[in-house]
């Protein structure tokens, strides 16, 4: 591997602000401008850093555990034990043996504490801030392998339906000191704070189009960012308390946005900002 991770992230901080740059002396079309990301995400082709902690992601699933067993050996994604392909594009579902309605996050936290990893330090890294996070690795490697295949969450079980309805009821649902709800910022197309273009996450489209490509790379971070941690970061937009990692909450808002984004083909881990 001839450049690391954070290598990549300044050269293509560089590489944007450079493309940013030259924007008004080639008179860029509005659509570049509206989407720069979109512009250099034609320049890297299907190079995305993301790989790098997908490979960390496949070498942690295949490797013995404190127990001695691997999560390939024993972790059930709601497939059968062990499978991947396809696995994602099925979450979050409800698990017999926890009876509680997982997402991926979740569900990787399970099985790896049944392994005898702590939760709380595995929990406390969950999202790497500069340090390397099992559970990011993780999830890219396990996104990875529903890459190509279209969303499908069934609703079969009332416990998903009711986390379905929950996390429907969350979106809409107005709080904090701006009385903002995800819809306030998330529910009009063209809608933008300051540079950065909101998706309208309420149309089949909008949310297949951000679910789909979420994990990401994020090059301002210059790591792959799950989607647990871009709802935590909007709730801190929207100024409401901390949204906790794996909870009712964080998994009924991804389930709405999962099941909105039905028949969307994943893409992700994407690249983002
Ligand atoms: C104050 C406005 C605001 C609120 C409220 C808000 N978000 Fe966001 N959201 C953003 C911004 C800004 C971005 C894009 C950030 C970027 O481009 O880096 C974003 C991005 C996203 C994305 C990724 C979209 C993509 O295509 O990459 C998702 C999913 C999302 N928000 C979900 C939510 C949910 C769910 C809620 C409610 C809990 C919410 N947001 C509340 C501002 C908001």
């Amino acid at each position: 591997m001839a450049i690391g991770n954070r290598g990549w992230a300044l050269w293509l901080s560089a590489l944007l602000a450079i493309a940013g740059g030259s924007l008004a002396a080639i008179g860029w079309s509005q659509d570049s401008a509206q989407d720069p990301v979109a512009e250099y995400r034609a320049m890297m082709g299907d190079d995305n850093p993301a790989v790098f902690a997908e490979d960390r992601g496949k070498e942690l699933w295949n490797t013995a555990q404190a127990g001695g067993k691997t999560l390939a050996a024993t972790c059930d994604l709601g497939l059968g034990v062990g499978k991947t392909r396809g696995a994602y594009a099925a979450l979050p579902r409800y698990f017999k043996d926890t009876g509680k309605v997982q997402d991926l996050e979740a569900r990787v936290v399970t099985c790896l504490s049944r392994l005898g990893a702590d939760t709380a330090t595995l929990v406390g890294k969950r999202f790497g801030d500069g340090s390397e996070s099992e559970l990011e690795s993780l999830t890219a490697y396990l996104v990875e392998q529903s890459r190509g295949v279209p969303m499908a969450v069934a609703l079969s079980h009332p416990q998903e339906r009711k986390a379905y309805d929950l996390g429907k009821a969350i979106f809409y649902y107005r709080a904090g000191t701006h009385d903002f709800s995800c819809a306030t910022c998330h529910s009009q197309a063209g809608k933008r704070i300051r540079l950065q273009m909101l998706p309208d996450l309420a149309t089949p489209e909008g949310a297949r189009a951000a679910y789909t490509t979420w994990p990401a790379y994020r090059i301002s971070q210059g790591e792959v960012r799950t989607m647990e941690w871009r709802l935590a970061d909007c709730f801190r937009q929207q100024r409401l308390p901390e949204l906790e990692y794996g909870s009712p909450a964080a998994v009924a808002l991804t389930m709405f946005l999962a099941k909105s984004a039905d028949g969307g083909v994943l893409a992700a881990p994407g690249l983002k900002r």
